[in-house]
């Protein structure tokens, strides 16, 4: 089950989901409805489960687009068979089971009450149950074979019981690689399919080469003498006579702030540093080091060029983030190309 949540982690949810559709990936998640509604708007057909909270206004929608929700909170249940009992079919929902990350999802005890002692409405197929990890990306094992033994307890008292549920899910991508128990009949990878991770070092991590280039080009190029400012608050002042390249992109389309006099872009293969504040539109790099720079230039901001490469895990790096965050803060303003589209 691919996670193409948060625009596919950036990269564009529907040409993604698309593309993982033609590699033989037969079920998407996302975590708002708004999302799985665009999946299907653009035709997508394949099954889509919502992993976020489902609100009682959101029914009527969630079964028009024939979405599958997951359930978190008993107190939606009543609402959702009202619904469901006017179709032929029972509907599919799957079931979020509370072990350790705090968040989402029903208290072991009050799913093995609701299942075990049969309350939930024959109108409703419970097609899946779920758990999410904490720390599959932790130093420490600890956490995740806790939360398993959590979850594989319930799993236990269910088949005691006869209770059979087809879709079995519990790992995200650091859990799918590093807890093979943990792969139960799904896995829900995210960042990994998109060529990142954030395992710790003594943890194998799988080759992966990351999906996305983000680049631009050069607008302009100006010469600020000795003691000339760049950008808003004049954080940068040349102790040189520094060639300035002006690019057209900034914070407004995902290109942190927190870059400002800090971040690097490749510009003919070399490292250029962003110089000033980043700005909400445009970004400032020194490239007068780089012979030969040109207006229209393409400038790299994650991706490779020549043999220097500068990755979301770079930026985020630079910034004190993770690359899940570099990537889906890519805005809406950026257009997406797609090779072999
Ligand atoms: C419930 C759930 N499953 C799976 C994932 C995918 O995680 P990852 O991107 O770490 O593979 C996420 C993402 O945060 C999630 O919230």
């Amino acid at each position: 089950m691919a996670v193409v949540k948060a625009n596919a982690y950036g990269h564009g949810a529907v040409e993604i989901s698309r593309s993982l559709i033609r590699q033989g990936i037969a079920r998407l998640a996302v975590v708002s409805l708004d999302e799985g509604i665009a999946l299907r708007q653009a035709g997508i057909t394949v099954p889509i489960v919502v992993l976020g909270p489902l609100f009682p206004n959101q029914i009527d929608d969630l079964f028009a687009n024939r979405l599958t929700p997951v359930i978190s909170d008993v107190a939606i249940i009543p609402a959702l068979a009202e619904r469901a009992a006017t179709l032929l079919a029972p509907y599919s929902i799957h079931l979020k089971i509370e072990t350790g990350m705090g968040r989402l999802g029903l208290a072991t005890d009050e799913s093995i009450d609701l299942l075990v002692m049969r309350k939930l409405p024959s109108c409703l197929h419970l097609e899946g149950l779920m758990t999410h990890f904490a720390d599959a990306d932790g130093e420490s094992n600890n956490q995740t074979h806790h939360q398993l033994t959590i979850f594989t307890r319930v799993l236990t008292t269910l088949a005691a019981h006869d209770i059979k549920v087809p879709l079995i899910h519990a790992a995200n991508s650091g859990g799918a690689v590093r807890f093979p128990d943990a792969q139960f009949s799904l896995v829900r990878p995210g960042i990994m399919l998109y060529g990142y991770h954030t395992l710790p070092k003594t943890a194998a991590a799988p080759d992966l080469k990351p999906v996305l280039t983000l680049k631009t080009c050069i607008a302009q190029l100006r010469t600020v003498p000795v003691g000339g400012t760049v950008s808003y608050n004049a954080t940068f002042v040349a102790k040189r006579t520094t060639r300035v390249a002006i690019l057209p992109i900034g914070y407004a389309d995902g290109y942190n702030r927190h870059l400002s006099n800090r971040g690097e872009v490749l510009v003919q293969g070399r490292r250029a540093k962003v110089i000033g504040l980043v700005c909400m539109d445009m970004v400032m790099v020194d490239v007068t080091d780089i012979p030969g720079v040109a207006v229209g230039d393409d400038v790299i901001l994650i991706g490779s060029q020549g043999e220097d490469e500068i990755t979301a895990t770079d930026l985020a790096a630079w910034t004190g983030t993770i690359p899940y965050d570099i990537l889906c803060s890519i805005g809406p303003r950026v257009p997406r190309l797609y090779r072999n589209a």
